[in-house]
This record gives structure tokens, C-alpha cells and sequence, in this order.
């Protein structure tokens, strides 16, 4: 499971994010360590409780994420990426502070790896269930669809991150589901635990199936 945001920092005291609060993701794995799962939480820094036994690696960085899900995605049943990575970093770092008055600073970007198309990539045979989350604001299941495709991802999951009530700090969500055959659902507002048993639900009933 991924959980939160990343960040990127542009000097010793600034760094780059977003909002992402880790809620989702984290209520993810404590829903499946209930249901008896050996649950590893990859996750950006965050204010949030760890689950009780959880093997739980703290990163920051997108290459620190990808490099601690890589290193042992061979071992996993059903990998969940809900963390929110953030697409690019600063193209340098800062070793000292960035200071004022050399007029406006422009920041140059690029990009950081698709941790989930990477590990789309690298399926093959594998029984290993991939699902992903879409943080969409508009044309939400035409988005999630394309990253569905695009990463070989056998579920994703959609959110609104415009509103209130399913955004990322939100205690709430509503979500849809959109299957690799095409198949969705919508699911209507609940708590964001409610939302992760749904979502086990359907990703044990796709386990079975696909074993
Ligand atoms: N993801 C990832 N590595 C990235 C970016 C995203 O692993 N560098 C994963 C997220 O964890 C999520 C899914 O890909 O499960 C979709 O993330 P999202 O931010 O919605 O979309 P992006 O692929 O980044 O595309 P865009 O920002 O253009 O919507």
C-alpha cells in the first residue's frame, strides 16, 4: 500500500507537494491488516496514526518511494497505490538556502518516474493485482480510463479532488471504480474507511477470480 504525498525539496528549509493527506491510503491498510492481510504501507510524510502492525516504511521523495516499492514488489499479492506522487521535482537542490533579492527566482522542473507504470510494466505473468486511484477535477472516468490503459492496472479507483467532501483532506469520499473489462461503479459518500472495505471487497472477489 502507498499512502500520502511526496514532497521534493528545492532548498534546506523549502520543499514542493501537495494536499494529499494520507487519509485513503492509510485507512486501506488498517482495513486489510483487519481482515488478517500482511500489510507493508509505503508512506510520504504524513501526521496520521500508523496502523497497529504494519510494516511501515517512511519516504519523502518520489525516487524514495519508488525505489522501496521496487525493491520487494516481487513478494506482494495485490499492490495499492494511493499515494499522491508528485510528477516533477526541482532540476537541482539547493544545498544552502535559496536567499531573497536576486529577483524572481525561476524554478526549472523535471520529471519524476511513473512509479505505477513502471510496475504496469513489469506484470507479465505475474498474479499480482495491480490497482491504482485517480485524482481527477474533471472528465473523471475518461481520465481514470486512460491511466487504467496506460499503466496496465487491473482496478482503478476515481475521486474528485475539486470537492469538499471527497477531496484529500476530507474524512469522507465517494468514489468510482473502473475495471480492466471495462465495467463501473459508483459508490456514494461514505466514511473513508467505509470506502476501503468496499474496495477490498471487490479486490478479493478480482483475486479469487484471477487465482
Ligand atoms: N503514480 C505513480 N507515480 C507517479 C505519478 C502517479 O505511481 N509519478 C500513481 C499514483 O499513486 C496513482 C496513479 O499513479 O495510483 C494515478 O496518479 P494521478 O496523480 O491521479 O495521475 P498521474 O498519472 O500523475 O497523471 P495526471 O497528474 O496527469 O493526472
Amino acid at each position: 500500500m502507498t499512502a500520502g504525498a511526496t514532497l521534493e525539496p528545492l532548498d534546506p528549509v523549502r520543499y514542493m507537494s501537495n494536499r494529499s493527506s494520507g487519509k485513503m491510503g492509510y485507512a486501506l491498510a488498517r482495513a486489510a491488516r483487519m481482515r488478517g492481510a500482511k500489510v507493508t504501507l509505503v508512506s510520504g510524510p504524513t501526521a496520521l496514526k500508523p496502523p497497529r502492525d504494519v510494516a511501515l516504511s517512511r519516504v519523502k521523495t518520489a525516487e524514495e518511494m519508488r525505489r522501496t516499492v521496487l525493491a520487494d514488489c516481487g513478494l506482494y499479492d495485490v499492490i495499492i497505490k494511493a499515494a499522491a506522487v508528485l510528477d516533477w521535482r526541482p532540476k537541482e537542490t539547493s544545498e544552502h538556502k535559496i536567499k531573497k533579492g536576486r529577483g524572481v527566482q525561476t524554478l526549472e522542473l523535471v520529471e519524476n518516474p511513473d512509479i505505477l507504470a513502471e510496475l504496469g510494466c513489469m506484470q507479465g505473468n505475474s498474479r499480482c493485482l495491480l490497482v491504482g486511484f485517480a485524482a481527477e477535477t474533471q472528465d473523471l472516468i475518461a481520465n481514470a480510463k486512460e491511466k487504467l490503459k496506460k499503466k496496465n492496472l487491473d482496478l482503478i479507483v476515481v475521486n474528485d479532488v475539486s470537492r469538499e467532501d471527497t477531496g484529500f483532506e476530507a474524512d469522507t469520499n465517494a468514489v468510482k471504480i473502473v475495471y480492466r473489462d471495462g465495467h463501473m461503479e459508483d459508490l456514494p459518500l461514505m466514511p473513508k474507511q467505509e470506502v476501503a472495505d468496499q474496495l477490498l471487497d471487490r479486490i478479493k472477489t478480482l483475486w479469487e477470480k484471477s487465482s
